[in-house]
């Protein structure tokens, strides 16, 4: 079982890394533009083998595909990140050429591969590589709702002093800071309603945080974030790699479903060996009915730049 990440980046890198501790995979390639730095980073990672544990292989390669060849999954970071007071749509131009390229390098060396898509802003790259690489829809994944959904948890967990794995949340819609929706009615604290032991005030200032979550971490750090990223990304390639069925939301291409058609945007998904196996249908109110068709707007609005 090969994974190829495309991009030594911080997000790329950590992914790696935590899928390496995870010990689940036999190999993984760290591809990267620039010289030396994939395979400085998997030598780096591989010399916490023997302290961490792992038996997984990490091998860097710059730029060559060849050594791509025949993996089961592959995740592209590649792409700028933004900084501090951009939105993540502005890297379109820019993410969108990159993308495509990687896209036709990868299936043209893994006809049969998975791909996630990490790269912003997510849900137009994620329907660019769909689009391009001619792959079952099934095949691509966009991944930031499951990025979301675990700040939604953190977001949740300090409020309730709880712990953050006894939380059950799901953000849904576009993977950006006004689209994305926290379905805080649908929370829940090992089955309890979160609604339960929360004010108004307190809920809205939680959607709020959650939905800038992002945003919050790029004025901090000067750039975007890749703690949660890559732990949600690898997260997400395990469920894949050990068809663990596991529910997430994903950006998936909707034909119909949600009321939505020829648009990749977050629902909640399972995630197996298939690539997203089926959607799992949600009952929505009436408002969050509203601000996801909103959320569509927006994300086909970024897709529509596409065709400039
Ligand atoms: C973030 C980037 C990965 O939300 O979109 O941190």
């Amino acid at each position: 079982m090969k994974i190829t990440i495309i991009g030594a980046g911080a997000v790329g890198a950590t992914t790696a890394d935590n899928i390496a501790r995870a010990n689940f995979a036999e190999e993984v390639v760290l591809l990267d533009i620039k010289e030396g730095v994939a395979e400085g980073k998997a030598q780096d990672m591989m010399q916490t083998a023997a302290l961490l544990g792992f038996d997984t292989k990490i091998k860097g390669v710059t730029n060559d595909y060849l050594q791509t060849a025949g993996s089961s999954v592959a995740v592209i970071t590649s792409g700028i990140p933004r900084k501090p007071g951009m939105t993540r749509e502005e890297l379109i131009g820019t993410n969108a050429n990159i993308v495509k390229t990687v896209v036709e390098n990868l299936v043209k060396h893994s006809p049969e591969i998975i791909i996630l898509v990490v790269s912003n802003p997510m849900d137009t790259m994620t329907y660019l590589a769909l689009k391009t690489s001619g792959l079952p829809k099934n095949r691509i994944i966009g991944m930031g709702g499951a990025l979301d959904s675990a700040r939604f948890k953190f977001q949740l967990a300090t409020k309730l002093n709880a712990s953050p794995s006894d939380l059950n949340a799901l953000v849904i819609g576009g993977h950006g800071d006004t689209t994305m929706i926290p379905l805080i009615q649908k929370a829940t604290w090992n089955s309890l309603p979160v609604t339960q032991f929360l004010t108004e005030e307190e809920q809205t200032d939680i959607v709020k945080k959650t939905m800038v979550g992002g945003a919050t971490l790029t004025a901090l750090i000067g750039t975007s974030a890749w703690y949660a990223p890559g732990a949600a990304t690898a997260a997400m390639v395990k469920s894949i790699v050990l068809n663990e069925n596991k529910l997430f939301t994903a950006s998936v291409y909707l034909e119909g479903e949600m009321g939505e058609d020829d648009i990749n945007i977050g629902v909640p998904v399972i995630i197996n060996k298939k690539g997203w196996d089926r959607i799992v249908p949600l009952e929505l109110t009436k408002e969050e009915q509203a601000s996801f068709k909103a959320s569509a707007e927006a994300v086909r609005h970024m897709n529509a730049v596409l065709k400039d």
